[in-house]
């Protein structure tokens, strides 16, 4: 209850360490052997951002084409995490079909994602996120979270001015230091809650994957079975 509280009712968003590793150290093998094309490479997740963050955009779109049948990632997430996806929406859940992957690379003009929430995207407001990044975050490659009272009043601002992403909004980009995780650490949040990524400087992409996920008891509302899928934590 103590998360359900800070998610509802507290900052919206809470850090949390990833229960089952060895399903997150897995994924992170999966994924890195996707993205060499071999069943058992030996490159390492430092090998696949450093290669990421040399390549152009269309590079990186044609290497994402192999995380296409990554199917299971979405139930490696839940199963990572089951201990707070249980805790918060039961045994019983509609999780997303394909869980993303996301790829951010260093430089000006790059990464930058501008504040929105999740709602925007016709998520219900049932729906709870888990973002966990696939390695140290130790620039500022990160996300940053907005809590959720600042989060709310700027959602009722934009109600009464009918202005969405209006200066306000965009501007929430400006001077945002992204919150640091460790591997094995990941976020939780509502998704009434505003989060944007902004550009940064490394030699390394940074790759974090999230999936969505909701109680089977509760309404789907704009999105349905085609993005959504049962799933039950055994
Ligand atoms: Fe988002």
């Amino acid at each position: 209850m103590k998360l359900y509280n800070e998610l509802v009712n507290g900052n919206g968003y809470s850090v949390f360490s990833i229960k089952n590793t060895h399903i997150l150290e897995n994924l992170r093998k999966e994924f890195v052997d996707r993205i060499f094309n071999s069943n058992n490479s030996n490159k390492n997740i430092s090998d696949v951002r450093r290669l990421l963050a040399q390549m152009s955009k269309a590079e990186i779109n044609k290497s994402m084409v192999s995380l296409l049948s990554f199917t299971n990632l979405s139930e490696m997430m839940i199963n990572a995490c089951s201990d707070i996806v249980e805790e918060l929406c039961g045994k019983e859940l509609f999780i997303q079909r394909r869980a993303h992957t996301i790829i951010n690379v260093p430089g000006e003009g790059q990464a930058k994602q501008w504040t929105h929430y999740e709602l925007m995207s016709g998520i219900s407001p049932y729906t709870y996120v888990i973002w966990a990044p696939l390695h140290d975050l130790d620039d500022n490659g990160g996300v940053y979270y907005i809590d959720l009272d600042r989060s709310s009043q700027i959602m009722k601002e934009e109600e009464q001015t009918g202005v969405v992403n209006g200066k306000r909004v965009l501007n929430l980009m400006e001077h945002q230091k992204p919150t640091k995780l460790k591997f094995g650490e990941a976020i939780i949040f509502n998704p009434f809650v505003l989060h944007g990524n902004v550009s940064f400087e490394s030699n390394f992409a940074r790759v974090a994957c999230n999936v969505r996920f909701q109680s089977i008891n509760k309404p789907l509302l704009q999105k349905n079975t085609d993005y959504l899928k049962y799933f039950k934590i055994s």
